[in-house]
This record gives structure tokens, C-alpha cells and sequence, in this order.
């Protein structure tokens, strides 16, 4: 089950490495607000996990964050390194499940548009790797879909139109209860914020 899933999301994202940052336009004042949101100290060392093509890696950089993206499709991570004009910001190949990092290594750890697009197993196993390499009391920041866009009008459409472009796990992520499960692994969510129109959370949490 965990190798179809490796395979699976190296493929599709193989594909999706060329066209990616065409969909940042809709996200790029979400970016922003993360980094915002966030209020890192200075020269903080920020991990963006599942970092793509580093669209949210970039934003912390420009604020002088010391970031490191890690991401496991090479393809998504060409893109970002050919974006890459900072000294204070690197990419690295990596799974997150398995994080090259010691532990308590940053004072940030980051995870946007990542965790729905694994199965539950992964996503535990990559919630107890950032918490192991983030400092006690550091701040954790979640940004994915929400469930409660479903709810609103328009919110079929934005579950529909999902559908069609998200991985094979966005249906059972969307209907479960991401706060227990961030709870369960001593990730305490403190304030969240909504962004386009409800459609996406960002959560701002406490490393226990
Ligand atoms: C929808 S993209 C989001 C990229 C980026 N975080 C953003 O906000 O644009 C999801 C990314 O998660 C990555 N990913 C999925 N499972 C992963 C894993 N186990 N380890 C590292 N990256 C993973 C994929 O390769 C892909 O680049």
C-alpha cells in the first residue's frame, strides 16, 4: 500500500511539476498571510515539508527566514531550485515520513497542500516527523483544504472541481477530523485563519 502510494505521487506529480505554478495565481496572497500569520523570530530556521515547486518556501525567504524545503518528486524540486535566487533558502530530496534532520533541529515547521495528498498511515508518520524535528514549543503551521467549504455555497463545486485534479486520498482527508489527529501527536492548533473563501485553512499550532 505504501509502495502504490510512492509511485503514485512521483508519477502525478511528474506531470504536474510543468504546469504547478500556473495554480500559485490563486494562492500567491495565501503565501503571504502564512508568513504573516506565522510571526517567526528573526533568522528563524523554518521547514517547509512537501515544499513542491517552494512557492511557500520563497515567502519565508524573502523575510530572511533561514528555510529548507524537502520534497519527494525530483521534478517539483527542479522547478524550485531554477526559482531559487536565495542564499538562505535550499531544497533537498527527501520523503517526509523519513526527515534527514536531527531532532528539535528548527524553530518552524511548515506543511502546505501536502497532507491531503496522503493516506492516513503517511500522514501520521510525517506529523511525528515534523514534531521530532521541531523545538519544543516552536510554532507549526498547517495550511490544506477545508472541510467546512463543503458546507458553504459554492462548496460542492470547490469538492467537485477537487476531484478531478487531487490525489486519490483528498475524499478521506477532507472528511476527517485533522485537529484530533494533529492533538493525538502533540500538535496544538491556537488560532486558524480562513483563506479564499473557506475553502482553505491555515493553522497555526503549538509543538508540545
Ligand atoms: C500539492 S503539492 C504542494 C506543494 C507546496 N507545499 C505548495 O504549497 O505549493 C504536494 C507536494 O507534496 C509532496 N509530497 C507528497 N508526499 C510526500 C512525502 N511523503 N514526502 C515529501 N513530499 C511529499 C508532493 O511531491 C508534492 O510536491
Amino acid at each position: 500500500m505504501e509502495q502504490d502510494y510512492y509511485s503514485y505521487i512521483r508519477k502525478m506529480f511528474h506531470r504536474l511539476s510543468y504546469v504547478y505554478d500556473l495554480t500559485d495565481i490563486f494562492i500567491m496572497n495565501v503565501r503571504t498571510e502564512v508568513v504573516d500569520f506565522t510571526d517567526a523570530k528573526e533568522g528563524a530556521k523554518i521547514l517547509d515539508v512537501a515544499t513542491g515547486t517552494g512557492k511557500q518556501a520563497f515567502a519565508f525567504g524573502k523575510r530572511g527566514y533561514e528555510v529548507v524545503g524537502i520534497d519527494l518528486s525530483e521534478h517539483m524540486l527542479k522547478v524550485a531550485a531554477r526559482n531559487n535566487e536565495y542564499d538562505n533558502i535550499g531544497f533537498i530530496l527527501a520523503d517526509a515520513a523519513r526527515l534527514p534532520f536531527m531532532d528539535q533541529h528548527f524553530d518552524v515547521g511548515c506543511i502546505s497542500f501536502a497532507l491531503h495528498e496522503m493516506p492516513l498511515s503517511i500522514r501520521k508518520e510525517v506529523l511525528q516527523e515534523i514534531v521530532r524535528v521541531t523545538r519544543i514549543g516552536s510554532t507549526i503551521m498547517i495550511i490544506d483544504y477545508s472541510s467546512s467549504s463543503e458546507k458553504r455555497v459554492g462548496g460542492h463545486f470547490v469538492r467537485y472541481v477537487a476531484r478531478l485534479y487531487e490525489s486519490k486520498y483528498y475524499a478521506e482527508f477532507i472528511h476527517s477530523d485533522l485537529n484530533s489527529l494533529l492533538k493525538e501527536y502533540g500538535i496544538e492548533a491556537i488560532a486558524e485563519l480562513s483563506a479564499m473563501y473557506g475553502v482553505v485553512r491555515i493553522i497555526k499550532c503549538i509543538r508540545r
